[in-house]
């Protein structure tokens, strides 16, 4: 029997300590939060993506009468974003929550969220960071794959 250890580093960034240049994907992800129709759970979120070219597309979950029709902000964002620049590589992913008008501390993409995460990164075979952000800090992932371990990916399918 063989055991592999599998490693994932993340880090942890006080929002006062975030790059400038990561500032606007952060507060996009905020905002999108109030455009979140989400009359059944009233948990709010906002997911904006990063372009390579500096444009920013957002997404907020959807919900439904009929709950599985729903679909999560990240899903929203990156569909929105593949939809409207399908040729543009997304560089960074940002995800904020809101309930009773405030914003939650940082939350994690659900698993179906995170398969989209990584075809998103694997389509244009380029690290795609995920900001998962909170009041006071923002958890950082480099790359989608490492939310994914032992992932099923287009090269399961050659
Ligand atoms: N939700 C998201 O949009 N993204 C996540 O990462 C977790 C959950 C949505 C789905 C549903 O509309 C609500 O939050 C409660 O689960």
């Amino acid at each position: 029997m063989k055991e592999i250890k599998l490693e994932t580093k993340i880090r942890i960034c006080l929002l006062a300590e975030l790059p400038e240049e990561e500032l606007p994907v952060v507060e996009a992800a905020l905002k999108a939060t109030e455009q979140s129709y989400a009359p059944y759970s009233k948990f709010h979120v906002g997911a904006a993506a990063l372009l390579e070219d500096g444009t920013i597309v957002t997404g907020s979950n959807q919900e439904n009468a009929a709950y599985p029709s729903g679909l999560c902000a990240e899903r929203v964002a990156l569909f929105h974003a593949g939809h409207r620049y399908p040729d543009v590589p997304v560089v960074a992913l940002a995800i904020a929550a809101a309930a009773n008008g405030r914003q939650v501390g940082s939350i994690s993409p659900c698993g179906a969220c995170r398969q989209v995460l990584l075809e998103a990164e694997q389509r244009y075979g380029k690290p795609m960071k995920v900001l998962l952000c909170g009041t006071e800090e923002v958890i950082i992932a480099e790359r989608a794959e490492s939310l994914l371990p032992l992932c099923f990916g287009a090269k399961d399918l050659e």
